[in-house]
């Protein structure tokens, strides 16, 4: 799947850009799926936004559940000042997340494929479980910001084996809120772990688990800054960009009319050790699968 220079810049950069690694037919039935599930989905009460801000960092139970579920998440300048949508619900969607590769057959198809596994082959990565998707939409207009950070702050393991792989499923520019990523920045430390603590009606301390979360610093020194360090990977759709764990990246808000599709997997390695405090937990009815299932 790769050839040597290939996997030279993976290790040197920290990520890698893969054109036309999906076939256009793929990427409208992904789309399609994508716009039904938003469609025939009923948000629930606590109106779950999502949003990557330290402050204001929504960990509703929508959020903690959703490692074993699918279920959207409003965009935060969806709602207006009377609480209601300014515009159509698949328009105001944030991300659909996270275990649709698992639990839709779309998802599952475009996910667990032999050239996915075998790039990862190739990338490393041993026995490769998937334990995450996202469909994000980048809304035109009020598609958020997420912030610099390295995913495997969010998605830990014993040793760090996260690696994104993100499909631009629109074509991805500067204006409608590309990828940027920070050349090398995979060599340096993780900064910080987001991780569950406590439990309902529970003492904070010490109880790894539970349903409550924090970010607990590592390392002090601070990301990148967007964008001045960083570099933008404008894509057109159909790229695969692939992601090291430690890699800070960072996208911009879209104030563009034009949205901006992507879908993303993670997939940590078996070998290595899964702690009970990611937030990101599967259901024992639900588990993990490698991703080069199919080829078996
Ligand atoms: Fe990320």
């Amino acid at each position: 799947m790769l050839d040597d220079a290939a996997i030279r810049d993976y290790r040197d950069d920290g990520f890698l850009v893969l054109p036309d690694f999906v076939a256009p037919a793929d990427l409208a039935s992904l789309r399609e799926r994508a716009v039904e599930l938003v469609e025939a989905w009923e948000p629930g009460d606590e109106r779950s936004v999502f949003t990557t801000d330290e402050q204001s960092r929504a960990s509703t139970h929508e959020f903690l559940d959703s490692g074993s579920g699918i279920w959207c998440f409003f965009e935060p300048e969806a709602f207006g000042p009377d609480g209601r949508l300014h515009a159509p619900k698949h328009l105001s969607i944030n991300k659909i997340g996270h275990a649709q590769h698992d639990l839709d057959p779309v998802f599952e198809r475009f996910t667990y494929t032999v050239r996915l596994a075998e790039l990862a082959a190739d990338l490393g990565l041993v026995e490769p479980l998937v334990l995450q998707s996202m469909y994000i939409f980048k809304q035109p207009g009020i598609g958020g910001e997420v912030g610099c950070h390295q995913d495997a702050t969010f998605l830990w393991t014993d040793p760090i084996t996260v690696t994104g792989f993100w499909f631009a499923i629109e074509d991805a520019t500067i204006d409608n809120g590309c990828l940027w990523a920070a050349p090398g920045g995979h060599r340096t430390g993780l900064r910080q772990v987001f991780e569950r603590i406590g439990s309902v009606g529970g003492a904070l301390e010490g109880a790894a688990g539970g349903d409550l979360t924090r970010f607990r610093v590592l390392d002090p020194t601070p990301l990148p800054t967007p964008p001045t360090d960083l570099v933008p990977l404008e894509v057109p759709a159909g790229t695969l960009v692939v992601l090291d764990g430690l890699l800070p990246h960072w996208s911009d808000v879209n104030r563009s009319p034009r949205s901006r599709h992507a879908y993303t997997v993670h997939c940590i390695s078996a070998t290595a050790e899964y702690p009970s405090w990611n937030w990101l937990q599967r259901s024992a009815d639900l588990p993990l699968r490698r991703l080069d299932h199919v080829t078996a």
